[in-house]
């Protein structure tokens, strides 16, 4: 039996395949590389010494998907393949709609076909919108401020109809925080196309000589020094909770939703020091105006996670500020030679 792992060449997608390979599941990949690259698999065979079945193609094209699940027993599917960049949904509204809800249903009509109805689906906090105070949990209402983050607000909704219609279906809605860091190599790890959007690998981009400075997006928030507070957690922590997400998801039916954060926020300025006294470097930087849709302060309620799944962030702030820079300063173009 194996785990699916749609956009397993993506950043939190490959970091979560060496962990379920690490935990001795069989993994079968789908990805169409729309943001990730072949170099992936190569760098994923040098970690793990393993090579699982890969498949390119779309979740959009539901014969491919359907031989793909032919030609494989799957017993779980954990979803990742999807857009995500904010600036980007607002100006392709009908992309994003497109390709992340018409996408997650074309998979899910082919998994029902297949008899296989347990997904473990790849949230964000983005669902939680701009009025919920921090920490935020689980039973907060959900809202969108832009397209991206109405797709993941419709993806949950949509997971927790089909498992209310159907109830031989188990689904796991995770709600992540900000991902950061990479894999302890520094052979994967975060490759955004063009200028990243993110702050993380904005400022790796800035340490490495990319960039020449960082703007930071205001620095009159209601928060300790000005600046927007946020929940990092390293990618690795974040890994390792799909792999107990998908023990659960096999073990119970009905629709589930967890935050996966550590519980701690950090501002700008905090992760910029970590960063800077961690790795030897300057980060020059300048503050400008706050951006459009962002809050002040964000962090999770992690313990929901803990009590039921039982896990927990396991690493900290110096963890992920060596590591993100581990990866970036090893390949300051990504997986381009
Ligand atoms: C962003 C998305 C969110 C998405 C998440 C995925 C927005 C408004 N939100 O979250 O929907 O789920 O990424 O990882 O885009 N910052 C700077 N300078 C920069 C970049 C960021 O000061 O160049 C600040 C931001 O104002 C914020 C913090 O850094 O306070 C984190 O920003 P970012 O990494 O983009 O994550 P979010 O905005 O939390």
């Amino acid at each position: 039996m194996s785990i699916l792992v749609t956009g397993g060449a993506g950043y939190i997608g490959s970091h979560t395949v060496v962990e379920l390979l690490a935990a001795g599941y069989e993994v079968v990949i789908v990805d169409n590389f729309s943001n990730s690259s072949p170099e992936v698999l190569k760098r994923l065979k040098t970690i793990t010494g393993q090579e699982p079945t890969f498949y390119e193609g779309s979740i959009l094209d539901k014969d491919f998907m359907t031989k793909v699940f032919k030609e494989n027993q799957i017993e779980c599917v954990i979803h990742f393949a999807a857009f995500k960049a904010v600036g980007e949904s607002v100006e392709k509204p009908l992309m994003y709609y497109h390709n992340n809800i018409t996408g997650t249903i074309a998979l899910l009509e082919v998994m029902a076909e297949a008899g296989v109805k347990n997904i473990v689906f790849s949230s964000s906090a983005t669902v939680y919108g701009m009025n919920n105070i921090s920490p935020l949990t689980e039973d907060l209402p959900t809202s969108a401020t832009n397209p991206y983050g109405y797709t993941k607000v419709m993806m949950e909704q949509i997971l927790n109809d089909v498992a209310f219609a159907d109830s031989q279906w188990s689904v796991t809605n995770l709600r992540y925080f900000n991902p950061i860091g990479a894999h302890e190599s520094g052979l994967i790890g975060e490759a955004p196309n063009g200028i990243p959007n993110n702050l993380m690998p904005y400022i790796t981009q800035v340490a490495v000589g990319k960039l020449k400075e960082l703007s930071v997006f205001g620095d009159d928030y209601d928060t300790a020094d000005g600046t927007g507070v946020r929940d990092y957690i390293h990618v690795v922590d974040l890994a390792k909770g799909h792999v107990l997400a998908v023990k659960d998801n096999l073990e119970t039916k009905g629709a589930k939703v967890y935050n996966l954060g550590t519980g701690t926020g950090y501002s700008v300025l905090d992760l910029v020091k970590a960063f800077e006294a961690e790795n030897g470097v300057t980060i020059p930087y300048v503050i400008k105006p706050r951006r459009a849709g962002d809050i002040a302060t964000c962090y999770a309620d992690p313990s929901k996670a803990k009590k039921i799944l039982g896990w927990q962030a396991g690493k900290n702030v110096h963890d992920m500020v060596r590591d993100s820079w581990k990866w970036q300063s090893q390949n300051p173009n990504g997986y381009q030679e």
